[in-house]
């Protein structure tokens, strides 16, 4: 099919619906509607002409009436933004089709036919970033979740699979390299200046995984022998200049691909894997088969100009797109009610593999701080939904922290009461059972439930319920006997006002508090209301340490003596439980000052505990640096603002600056010692160096937050001394909230210094906007302006506003200026770039747990949004669940 001799299209098409405005409320599409498609794809093939103003879509589809659809002679092809030029089927060309809004119907005859189909793209006008995309001059898709309908006319759902056979063509010299999906099975060059490639993807995969890419790309080139001795082409394409800083990307894959055969048995499944990294991205990857699409700052890193930080990302994200191979694409989703059958699923793996290849201590801390952060807010206000939620308006919203972390979580509780073995069972049973299908959340339970012998029937209700359970916690001691009582309630959410109770699997250990141990950890699993488990042994009250490795996605309420958090914040010898008594000493302390709840003397009392633990994790021998580091970080202001029904952002903000400074000074020594030590480790990719450097910019910044003057001079040190971006980036963080001469000189050099590096010119952004400088409000209007800034490019956008909506000094300024900032935002972007737009009214969406003042003008802001005529669908979603 050669799509350059078609006769030219119609100049109008009478039977296109005029765009008419999206009505006011968008239906929501629910899960329990769900039915078969009438109509199956065995196969598709897609020709393209490609241009970057112009893009010629032929497209031949195979299409077979499923045997288990409703038999309806019509074939819903859906659209979004496109016109049909012909349709043929059989070869015949037919007039006799209709548009159902975006979606175009055709009645068909007989039980298998041949449908074709012409299409005409502009990708240099696409900013949504979604369907076919211009990016620095190169072409590239994105189609997860709906983005195929914007390329051609197909029933565009994840449960219906074909097998791709993909032909393109275009100028040689724009468009060097033509890659898609599979293998390339053919190519040549014509004396037009055009060459053309054909790409077959042998195996049958949904819409979503569909993925074309061509531009100028060059090649980081590996191979990998597979667990049976085959061996894979691996490459990372980027643009010219950017080769030297993927050595990092390739390491990660090839660690991910032995990591998976070793953990989970899984074998890559193509001769062939391309990674395809692109600047202009909604999100952070796409797992397209045997063709990731990557946003830039998950491929690029070297020590120059990436954080330890960013590293880590890197490996995680190389990762998860590997590992959704098997836990995605082998084996997809049925709807996208089911999205965290593969999201939940693969952050897991990413999380384990992670840990495998770093410190498992450390890592297991950071997922759950990212859990608190993202998630439990989410799990607490108007946006609220199960993992997998039973309606939606606009599946781009459902990209979230509840389906992806809290999904992870969900499956790792299964994992904690199988353990390994008996979980890998279960996986196994999985992908041999539903290799090949779009399968199901339920699909998955069962599976496990049968591989690894467990009776999840209760346990059923993690996917169904919304909202952070709350595990109330009692200790009495009676005799010889701990006597430990256990409550639980899982919160109303939206749509679901009464909830039953679940399994909590908890792992504790009691201590005994003169020798400083335990006689061995144990599960309880907690699947009433209320619930007692008596132990026996103790002739004085033991200190309990409990959710061990925080095996279960619960908030505890337990509130404790800070004798005892001191304790275990010395002795656990479970690291995240040692991180959590530290958490809970400062989360306790805080949420009383932020009450008005602290005399003096309390005050006293409990700065000094804090304070003692902090001196004893600084001069701790036994603990490493990335330990000791994760141990000195305060709990986030996000965080605290959870424990509270209301909160007031500013007085939540003053009171953590407050324990800042006053550690700062009462710790002054020892932190300058801890800089200095940390100051004089050379760079290195190992724990130790990585360590030194965490611990370093931590010390710096409580050093500044007590003395800001030796706090500057010390950053400036810093800045102008490193030899990496983790120690200048810490450094310039510091500075950025100083108001010292030393900060403009900083920054200056910084952007002077990184200038047409977008990643890192994307960080100059970030810094400022986070920072904690008196004006900065002032200073983000500044930068909204600078000639750098565009709302084109969503690194870009969120490098500046979501530092800022992250920065209570920012967003929650009390004169309400950071939430007109954020409200204009939304409404000039949502033209744009819809998805990203929307990802910005969770922000807003928060009033409720706010004080009255601030709350209005949250409110407002998201009632002038409403009040816009022709807002997206990804908006009115967002936006219409805040305000309800
Ligand atoms: N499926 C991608 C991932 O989690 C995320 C994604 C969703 C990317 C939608 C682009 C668009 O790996
Ligand atoms: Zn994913």
């Amino acid at each position: 099919m050669d799509i350059a001799s078609r006769p030219s299209e119609p100049a109008e098409n009478p039977k296109v619906a005029d765009a008419a405005p999206p009505p006011q409320a968008p239906p929501s599409i629910r899960r329990e509607d769900y039915l078969p498609p009438a109509w199956l794809v065995p196969e598709v093939a897609l020709d393209f002409r490609l241009g970057l103003e112009e893009t010629r879509v032929a497209s031949r589809l195979s299409v077979r009436r499923n045997p288990e659809g409703n038999g309806t002679a019509t074939l819903r092809l859906n659209g979004d933004q496109i016109t049909p030029l012909t349709l043929r089927i059989d070869g015949q060309e037919v007039h006799d089709w209709r548009m159902d809004g975006p979606d175009l119907l055709v009645a068909l005859p007989g039980e298998a036919h041949q449908v074709e189909i012409e299409t005409c793209l502009n990708p240099g006008a696409n900013s949504q970033l979604m369907g076919l995309y211009a990016s620095n001059g190169m072409l590239c898709t994105q189609c997860e979740a709906e983005g195929f309908r914007r390329i051609t006319f197909f029933p565009d759902r994840p449960d219906v699979l074909s097998t791709y056979t993909v032909r393109m063509r275009g100028d040689k010299a724009k468009f060097p390299i033509l890659l898609a999906n599979g293998n390339c099975t053919a190519q040549g060059e014509d004396a037009d200046g055009t060459h053309w490639a054909e790409w077959h993807d042998p195996w049958p995969k949904p819409s979503y995984l569909f993925a074309l890419v061509a531009g100028e790309l060059v090649a980081n080139h590996a191979t990998f022998t597979t667990m049976t001795g085959r061996t894979v082409d691996l490459n990372i394409w980027v643009r010219p200049g950017d080769e030297d800083r993927t050595q990092h990307a390739m390491d990660s894959l090839i660690a991910s691909m032995k990591w998976d055969e070793e953990t989970f048995g899984r074998e890559y499944d193509l001769d062939l894997f391309n990674i395809v990294a692109v600047s202009d991205f909604n999100m952070g990857a796409m797992e397209n088969k045997g063709l990731n699409v990557f946003n830039t700052r998950y491929v690029l890193a070297d020590p120059e100009t990436a954080t330890d930080a960013d590293y880590d990302a890197v490996e995680g994200v190389i990762g998860h797109e590997y590992f959704h191979n098997w836990s995605g694409n082998r084996v997809t989703c049925r709807d996208w009610f089911q999205l965290s059958l593969k999201e939940g699923f693969t952050v897991l793996r990413d999380q384990l593999f992670s840990a495998d290849m770093g410190s498992e201590a450390v890592k297991r801390i950071e997922d759950v701080r990212v859990l608190r952060i993202a998630q439990f807010p989410e799990d607490s206000g108007p946006l609220a939904h199960p993992i997998r939620p039973d309606s939606y308006q606009e599946i781009s919203n459902f990209y979230t922290a509840t389906v992806y972390n809290k999904g992870a979580e969900v499956i790792r509780m299964m994992r904690t009461m199988a353990g390994p073995e008996r979980f890998r069972k279960g996986t196994d049973l999985y992908f041999d059972r539903h290799d090949g299908q779009a399968a199901t959340c339920e699909d998955f339970v069962k599976a496990i439930e049968d591989g690894a012998g467990l009776d999840l029937r209760q346990f059923r209700l993690w996917y169904a319920q919304a909202g952070t359970p709350q595990v109330g916690v009692e200790l009495e001691h009676k005799g010889t006997q701990a006597i430990l009582r256990l409550t639980q309630s899982v919160p109303a959410t939206p749509g679901q006002p009464e909830k039953q109770p679940m399994p909590i699997p908890l792992r504790l250990a009691l201590y005994d508090r003169d020798r400083g141990e335990h006689s061995g950890e144990k599960l309880v699993v907690l699947d009433k209301d209320s619930d007692t488990f008596v132990f026996d042994g103790f002739a004085r009250p033991p200190v309990l340490s409990i959710n061990r490795g925080f095996s279960a996605p619960v908030a505890i309420r337990f509130p404790r003596d800070n004798a005892d958090l001191v304790f275990l914040a010395a002795h656990d010898d479970d690291p995240f439980a040692r991180y959590e008594a530290m958490q809970g000493l400062v989360v306790q302390h805080l949420v009383a000052a932020v009450s008005g709840q602290l005399d003096e003397a309390t005050r006293a009392e409990a700065r000094h505990a804090i304070g003692e633990a902090f001196a004893a994790i600084i001069a701790d021998p036994a603990l490493d640096d990335l330990m000791r580091g994760e141990l000195m970080i305060l709990p986030a202001e996000t965080y605290l603002a959870e424990q509270l029904a209301v909160s007031d952002p500013g007085a939540i903000h003053a009171e953590r600056e407050g324990l800042k400074r006053w550690l700062g000074r009462e710790l002054a020594g020892p932190l300058r010692s801890l800089h200095d030590r940390a100051a004089a480790v050379a760079y290195a990719r190992d724990a130790a160096a990585r360590g030194a450097r965490k611990i370093k910019t931590q010390a710096l910044t409580l050093i500044a937050a007590g003395d800001p003057a030796e706090g500057a001079r010390r950053a400036y040190a810093q800045y102008t001394a490193a030899d990496n971006m983790t120690d200048r980036q810490g450094a310039l963080m510091v500075l950025a909230s100083l108001d010292a001469p030393e900060r403009e000189e900083a920054l200056a050099d910084f952007h002077r210094r990184y200038e047409g590096n977008a990643l890192v010119i994307d960080k100059w952004f970030s810094l400022q906007a986070g920072s904690f400088h008196p004006r900065v409000l002032e200073h983000i209007r500044a930068l909204a302006r600078h000639p750098d800034f565009t709302m084109g490019n969503p690194n870009r956008v969120r490098a500046l506003y979501m530092a800022a909506t992250a920065n209570p000094d920012a967003f929650h300024h009390e004169s309400g200026e950071g939430y007109r900032m954020i409200g204009e935002l939304i409404r000039k972007l949502d033209p744009i770039n819809a998805q990203t737009a929307a990802r910005f009214v969770p922000a807003l969406g928060r009033w409720r747990r706010i004080e009255p003042v601030r709350a209005a003008q949250m409110r407002a802001e998201l009632e002038r949004t409403a009040a816009v005529p022709d807002l997206s669908r990804d908006v009115r979603e967002q936006v219409s669940k805040s305000l309800g």
